[in-house]
């Protein structure tokens, strides 16, 4: 399966990845979760990356078309993936077209988590993240475990959500007629429990 999940910040697309990804046997590469690692890392391009980052602010192309070039030569992506916000913008969608043709490998599907903005503010606010196991948890709706080590993101404060979210109608939303004339696009309500939200996908995903 090679399959692109589209959605606003905090529509629930790398909490659905982390099911597709078992479920197809396929890695999930998050363009969000390479750049926040590169930063750990202390990298330079981790460094720079996060200047745009903590400002909401969309990393430039040229710095994620590079990341993602690298990670899908990588063997476990030989036979598929789950790209988790990669591509937003429309030169990211045609690199990786470019990239993808060269490789022989096209796309499968792309599945869009549609979910309103006022829910996504609540999403992203009180989202958590356990720092060992990278399980993405909610306040509210997905309790972590008392033996968590929790996270809060930086890029998760209420004013650079707004941003985020801004830059997402901005760019982003510009990528779903581009899959709709290919016929690749298929869009699934995201406001349901995830695991009613997955049905929907592996739904999607047979149409
Ligand atoms: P990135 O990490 O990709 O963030 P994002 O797209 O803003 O998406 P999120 O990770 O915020 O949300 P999500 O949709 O994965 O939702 P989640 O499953 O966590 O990018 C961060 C930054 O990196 C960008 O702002 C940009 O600067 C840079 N960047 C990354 N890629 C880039 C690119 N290609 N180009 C340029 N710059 C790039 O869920 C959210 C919360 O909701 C969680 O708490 C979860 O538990 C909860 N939840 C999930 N599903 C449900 C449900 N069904 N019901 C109730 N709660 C739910």
């Amino acid at each position: 399966m090679r399959l692109i999940l589209l959605g606003a910040p905090a529509s629930g697309k790398g909490t659905q990845a982390a099911v597709l990804t078992e479920k197809f046997g396929a890695p999930k590469i998050s363009t969000g979760d390479m750049l926040r690692a590169a930063l750990a890392e202390g990298t330079e391009l981790g460094k720079e990356a996060d200047r745009f980052m903590k400002d909401g602010k969309l990393v430039p192309d040229s710095v994620v078309i590079g990341l993602v070039k690298e990670r899908l030569a990588l063997p476990d992506a030989k036979n598929g993936f789950i790209l988790d916000g990669f591509p937003r913008t429309v030169p990211q969608a045609d690199a990786l077209e470019a990239l993808l043709t060269g490789l022989g490998t096209p796309l499968d599907k792309v599945v869009q988590i549609d979910v309103s903005r006022d829910l996504l503010e609540e999403r992203a606010s009180l989202r958590r993240s356990d720092i060992r196991t990278g399980h993405i948890y909610h306040l509210k709706y997905s309790p972590p475990p008392l033996d968590a080590v929790l996270e809060h993101r930086a890029d998760d404060q209420p004013e650079t959500v707004k941003k985020r979210l801004d830059q997402y109608d901005a760019m982003t939303a510009a990528l779903l007629p581009h899959y709709e004339k290919l016929g690749l696009l298929r869009r699934v309500d995201g406001v349901g429990s995830p695991k009613e939200i997955t049905s929907r996908i592996l739904a999607a995903l047979d149409h």
